[in-house]
């Protein structure tokens, strides 16, 4: 079964085909991030704008990276919640009209469910020499075999920290999920605090390499609920010590403290500040692995990208974890394509002429009944 994926609920336009829930033929994604490095953060209305502009060659370069026609498309996938609600909708009015005029069952797919998906990718297909969609071929390598269940997902992203435990397919707990500020959201406006571009999370992690992880204590928050997240209380912390090193309090204007840190200072921001949040990630997950013995371990989501992240987690957890290629940790039609697979299985087809979208949607109410 090729199921053409689209995704397009943040700032990435994306298409892919994906066969089987498990063979990527083609992997399409056209990012904004130039356009919005600009502002410092995605806008909105640029980010609808942008996608309504790419969609349709986008979803087209993925068809033709894929050698497949509409004929050897079996269904369409999109991401329909969460998101930005002009992004979601440009891509989900392309789905449905798309899904009308070729005849084809469309299934709504839950944008951070799917994150997880991108670790059930497990081969690369495609049109033989011919070019296969932007990166596929340098791809790393996938993971040897799919997961299996129960499967202990950190999904990690600039919108989520969540800790889920799937029992099976369409089958989960959500363990834990953010009160505040999601991990990547923390790293990106760290680094706009200390002065590093837009998106934050690979900047700080560059930076982070020349620094000292241990130059700054910062505080990883205590909740009642050990497998929820915090973070916007280690981001003021970093805010007050970033004042503090330079001699200002409060009261000073937080966009003009960059200019006054030097090099050295900010690399040990950033490093110290990335120690305490990729530390926080790794005791919780430590922690759900314990009390759940799962199977198997996976992590989903742009943050999932952080090669601290996975440094740590080989350090404290007893078993090896394969990870998706750094493609798939970020945003990609390839997931949503995949996603949908598994869906089709178990769900009905969406009515395309009568189907919207839903901005805001935690994962706890989404386990497909
Ligand atoms: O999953 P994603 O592409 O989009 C959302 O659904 O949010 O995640 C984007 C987030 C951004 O906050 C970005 O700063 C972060 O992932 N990110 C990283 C790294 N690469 C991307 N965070 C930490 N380390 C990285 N290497
Ligand atoms: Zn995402």
């Amino acid at each position: 079964m090729k199921i053409l994926g689209i995704e397009s609920s943040c700032d990435e336009t994306a298409a892919a085909v994906v066969e089987d829930g498990r063979r990527l033929l083609s992997n399409v994604v056209h990012t904004q991030i130039d356009i919005h490095k600009q502002y410092g953060g995605v806008v909105p209305e640029v980010a609808a704008r942008s996608h309504i502009e790419v969609i349709n060659p986008v979803i087209n370069k993925a068809l033709t990276d894929a050698g497949c026609t509409w004929d050897d498309i079996d269904a369409i996938a999109v991401t329909y919640a969460p998101g930005l609600i002009g992004s979601l909708l440009v891509g989900t009015l392309a789905a449905r009209t798309l899904a009308i005029i070729h005849n084809k069952p469309l299934y709504a797919i839950h944008h951070v469910e799917a994150h997880v998906y991108a670790n059930f990718i497990t081969e690369i297909g495609g049109v033989g020499d011919s070019e296969i969609g932007n990166g596929l071929k340098k791809l790393a390598p996938l993971p040897s075999s799919q997961p299996l269940f129960p499967m202990l997902a950190l999904i990690v992203s600039g919108n989520h920290s969540n800790l889920v435990l799937f029992r099976d397919h369409g089958d989960y707990e959500l363990l834990g999920q953010t009160q505040d500020d999601a991990v990547g959201e923390a790293f990106d406006k760290v680094a706009k605090i200390i002065g590093l571009p837009y998106p934050g999370g690979p900047s700080i992690a560059k930076a982070a390499e020349n620094g000292d992880p241990h130059k700054y204590k910062l505080p990883k928050s205590k909740l009642d609920n050990p497998y929820n997240f915090s973070f916007s209380g280690l981001k003021t912390a970093t805010l007050r010590a970033v004042q503090a090193q330079t001699g200002n309090d409060y009261t000073f204007p937080s966009h003009q403290l960059a200019e006054l840190l030097d090099d050295v200072t900010r690399n040990d921001f950033a490093a110290s500040f990335q120690q305490t949040a990729i530390e926080t990630l790794v005791d919780k997950a430590e922690k759900a692995f314990h009390d759940f013995s799962p199977a198997s371990v996976v992590i989903a989501g742009g943050v999932a990208a952080n090669q601290e992240l996975r440094r740590q987690l080989r350090e404290r957890l007893p078993l090896d974890i394969e990870y998706a290629p750094m493609q798939l940790c970020t945003d990609n039609g390839a997931m949503i394509a995949t996603l949908g697979y598994y869906v089709a299985q178990k769900k009905d087809p969406v009515d395309p002429y009568d189907f919207e979208v839903t901005p805001s949607l935690s994962m706890t109410k989404t386990p497909w009944a």
